[in-house]
């Protein structure tokens, strides 16, 4: 028997980038994705990254063949390409966003783990290389402390020390073959930043209606804005998108916002891939007041659960057809782990917070107020191409400042 172990993961610092997949593809994943951790979330953050899932899968598509291909391209939505064409997409994609960029930081490592011995059939090394400029190191997975350690020594090299301990050595043993690794990182700086002498302390009021302290950012500028009606009033009628660009204008991070009294669960039923098109499209810029909580989360998501839902079974299974990867034809996929991290604040680096208390008014309105002190849903995505990069919601901000990650880094 041999099993091979894929672990997705990737960081996020301040926030996203963007690129060329067929995205629509990638929408549909995104929000399947989001309805299938909703639902086994109950009401807990929720962080991942959809282009991350995507050229993790597009790897294992390359060692795939068979039905075990076939499950893949549909899972994926890749049906309506020629054989293969996805692959020119996701290389695009990877290229466009590892380009030097002075505006933000994106970093995509790609790494196969191959233990001792097993052949890897060079066709597939080669678009490793050519599609996804991955990498292939050799190691005896039997020492499992040595390769855990290796192996999270590379993904915090690839993240910027971010995401760190993302396998330990229960994740290996002599059955294993291989590991693939995927890691995105991202840092970028708001286009316009918040001041950290602004920051306050400010009650944030969950679902449930308890309340938190949570440090607040405040600015206000230009922002793409819209509101939306559900159009039937169910879900509070009235909700709030606005898209905060990054530096260089190409990455933003969207904000979707019901209003105070409403649950987010009450909104979230509506995220549908074709109405984030429609918040994209309809939102215009203007000047709007932004309250937005500075906030780090980290989140590791099993994915073979996930991939389970979007109908990716038989390379979990003895069945498993990978003999594009290798002529072991006993290879299946024991473990596939996404992980991902971001920090959101005032300029893409930790500041320290003040305390205090801002006085608002939510009537004196000069400019539309955006006031995020309630679970909001957010998207980091490539404004030209649509490219989700990472998605989630969060529900519980004080939840996330305790991860332990050393932000003086950032
Ligand atoms: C894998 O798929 C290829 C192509 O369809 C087929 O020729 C081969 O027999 C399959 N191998 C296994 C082990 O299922
Ligand atoms: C991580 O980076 C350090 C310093 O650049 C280097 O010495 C080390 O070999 C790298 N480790 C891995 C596993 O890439
Ligand atoms: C998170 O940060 C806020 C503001 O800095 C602080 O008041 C709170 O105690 C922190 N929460 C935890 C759990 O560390």
């Amino acid at each position: 028997m041999a099993i091979l172990g894929l672990f997705s993961l990737f960081v996020l610092p301040s926030l996203t980038l963007g690129a060329s997949l067929p995205e629509e593809a990638i929408t549909e994943l995104s929000v399947t994705l989001y309805n299938h951790l909703r639902a086994t979330g109950e009401d807990e953050n929720i962080l991942c990254s959809p282009l991350s899932i995507t050229l993790a899968m597009g790897m294992m598509e390359l060692g795939a063949q068979g039905s075990t291909l076939k499950e893949i391209r549909h899972s994926m939505g890749y049906d309506s390409l020629k054989n293969g064409e996805e692959f020119s997409f996701l290389k695009d994609f990877s290229n466009m966003v590892t380009a030097e960029e002075s505006q933000y930081v994106v970093k995509i490592a790609n790494f196969l783990f191959v233990q001792n011995g097993l052949h890897v059939n060079d066709e597939f090394l080669q678009m490793m290389k050519k599609n996804f400029n991955g990498e292939v190191n050799h190691v005896d997975f039997s020492e499992n402390i040595v390769v855990a350690n290796y192996i999270n020594q590379w993904v915090e090299n690839s993240t910027n020390n971010l995401l760190r301990d993302l396998v330990s050595p229960k994740d290996f043993d002599a059955a294993t073959h291989l590991a693939l690794i995927n890691a995105v990182y991202f840092k970028g700086n708001w286009k316009s930043q918040f001041r950290p002498e602004n920051t306050r302390t400010f009650s944030f009021t969950k679902d449930d209606e308890s309340e938190v302290q949570i440090p607040m950012m405040y600015q206000q500028g230009e922002f793409y804005y819209g509101e939306f009606s559900d159009g039937s009033n169910e879900a509070g009628g009235i909700y709030q998108v606005l898209e905060i660009p990054y530096e260089g204008d190409e990455i933003s991070m969207m904000l979707v916002l019901s209003r105070q009294e409403v649950p987010l669960a009450t909104l979230e039923p509506l995220i549908k891939a074709q109405l984030i098109e429609e918040w994209a499209n309809s939102v215009k810029k203007q000047k709007v007041e932004v309250y937005l909580p500075r906030f780090t989360m980290e989140q590791e998501i099993d994915l073979k659960d996930v991939l389970k839902t979007l109908g990716i079974t038989e390379i979990f299974i003895k069945k498993a057809n990978l003999t594009a990867l290798s002529d072991n034809k006993e290879l299946f996929l024991s473990k596939a782990i996404h992980k991902s991290f971001i920090e959101v604040n005032e300029e893409g680096s930790e500041a320290a917070a003040t305390s205090g208390m801002i006085a608002i008014s939510r009537m004196a309105v000069l400019y539309p107020q955006v006031i995020v002190d309630h679970p909001f849903f957010f998207l980091i995505r490539n404004r030209k191409t649509g490219t989700i990069l990472f998605m989630g919601r969060v529900m519980h901000p004080e939840a996330m400042n305790t991860s332990g990650h050393d932000f003086e880094e950032l």
